[in-house]
């Protein structure tokens, strides 16, 4: 070998992310983010948002820093596009916004998605605040640096790992109704719990159908479930391992999500996800039949759907998207299993059939 070069480069990037949970945690946005380099703020958000958060979100940013602007988006995945990507960029030159700018993302998923992605392009990488406002943004979508628009293919088809500077989780943002954004989030505590966290599993099963939690009881939720996410992350940091453990109920709803054409929900996918996987898990003496009555029930009682019946042109699709995700893995469909509440498994030998069977409740 001639002589030359053999080194490592310390690449993370940013170096660190800093995650403060608490309700009013926006309101100490100056004293958070004390000793920053950083002197302006855009904050970028969709007119809903605007409208509901917007006076609390300016008059922190304008204690925090000297100066502060704002982009306003289309709302949910109609901004998640390459088109809004674009849009953003254009945006943000048309502000003059520098290195020493950061950008605040303040909204649901779609718009953390989108604005950290933007952030992570702009001058080849900007720093930028997450301030999810929405259950799924505060439990999932802020949580883990993943960043992304849809294509018109698929979802999330372009995209990065990076990790916002800090992100704002205060439960005060979140809608007072529990409409439909919220019940897409209990999807995804729903799923953290079941595989990995007993103890909030139990909070779940304690929750009254169809009224709305207490300050004090969604806190702890929110709470719980970013810590659950972030032990089982920092084990994957990079998802290097396509089957992780958070994918839980994600194989079949992102298949189901592609049969539909998004004419489902994200988190209602999920829990059909959630609860075909754990019908296989029972079939397979993997987990007792009472927990798996347990997980069901859960589901049900937060008025999230456990099965579906796809007519025979969807059910082609849902079998053509889950062969599409066997070619990504190399012919594998890995499926996550609950083992117990608290407990999974990724198990290989799932089959297309195994799926397609229980999703409809069999
Ligand atoms: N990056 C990740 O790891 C990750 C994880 C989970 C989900 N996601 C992404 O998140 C997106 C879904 O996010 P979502 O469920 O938060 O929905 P969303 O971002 O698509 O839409 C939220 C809707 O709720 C409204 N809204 C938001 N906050 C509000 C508030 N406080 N009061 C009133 N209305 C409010 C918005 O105007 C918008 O119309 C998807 O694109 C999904 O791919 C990403
Ligand atoms: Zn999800």
């Amino acid at each position: 070998m001639h002589a030359g070069l053999n080194l490592t480069l310390n690449v993370g990037r940013p170096a660190a992310c800093t995650i403060v949970l608490a309700r009013g945690a926006l309101q100490n946005l100056a004293e958070i983010l004390a000793g920053t380099t950083v002197r302006r703020a855009i904050w970028v958000a969709d007119q809903t948002v605007q409208a509901a958060v917007g006076n609390l979100v300016d008059a922190a940013l304008r204690r925090a820093f000297g100066s502060v602007d704002v982009i306003t988006i289309e709302p949910g995945e109609q901004g998640k596009t390459l088109a809004g990507f674009a849009f953003l960029l254009g945006e943000l030159e048309r502000l003059n916004a520098d290195r020493l700018t950061t950008i605040v993302a303040v909204g649901g998923g779609s718009t953390t998605d989108s604005v950290g992605f933007a952030a992570s392009a702009y001058l080849r990488g900007i720093p930028y605040i997450c301030v999810p406002t929405t259950l799924t943004g505060q439990v999932d979508a802020a949580v883990g640096g993943k960043v992304a628009v849809n294509t018109t293919a698929a979802k999330n088809a372009v995209g990065a790992f990076y990790h916002p500077s800090h992100v704002i989780i205060d439960p005060a943002l979140l809608p007072a109704h529990l409409e439909i954004p919220f019940r897409d989030g209990l999807a995804e505590i729903v799923k953290v719990a079941t595989i990995s966290d007993g103890p909030l599993f139990e909070k779940l099963e304690d929750l009254a159908a169809d009224q709305v939690p207490t300050e004090q009881v969604l806190d702890e939720l929110v709470r719980r479930a970013v810590m659950a996410k972030l032990a089982l992350l920092t084990k994957d940091p990079f998802e290097t391992e396509l089957d992780r453990l958070l994918n839980f109920g994600h194989e079949t709803a992102h298949a189901l999500e592609k049969a539909l054409g998004h004419a489902i929900r994200h988190g209602p996918a999920v829990a059909i996800g959630i609860a075909a996987a754990t019908r296989i898990s029972v079939k397979r003496a993997l987990l007792g039949e009472p927990e798996g009555c347990r997980v069901l029930a859960v589901l049900e009682r937060l008025s999230l759907p456990v099965s579906i019946d796809l007519r025979k042109s969807a059910e082609q699709r849902f079998v053509d998207a889950l062969r599409q995700v066997m070619l990504v893995r190399a012919g594998h469909l890995r499926v996550v299993l609950p083992t117990g509440i608290g407990h999974g498994v990724i198990a290989p030998a799932v089959t297309i059939e195994d799926l397609t069977t229980s999703i409809r409740g069999s």
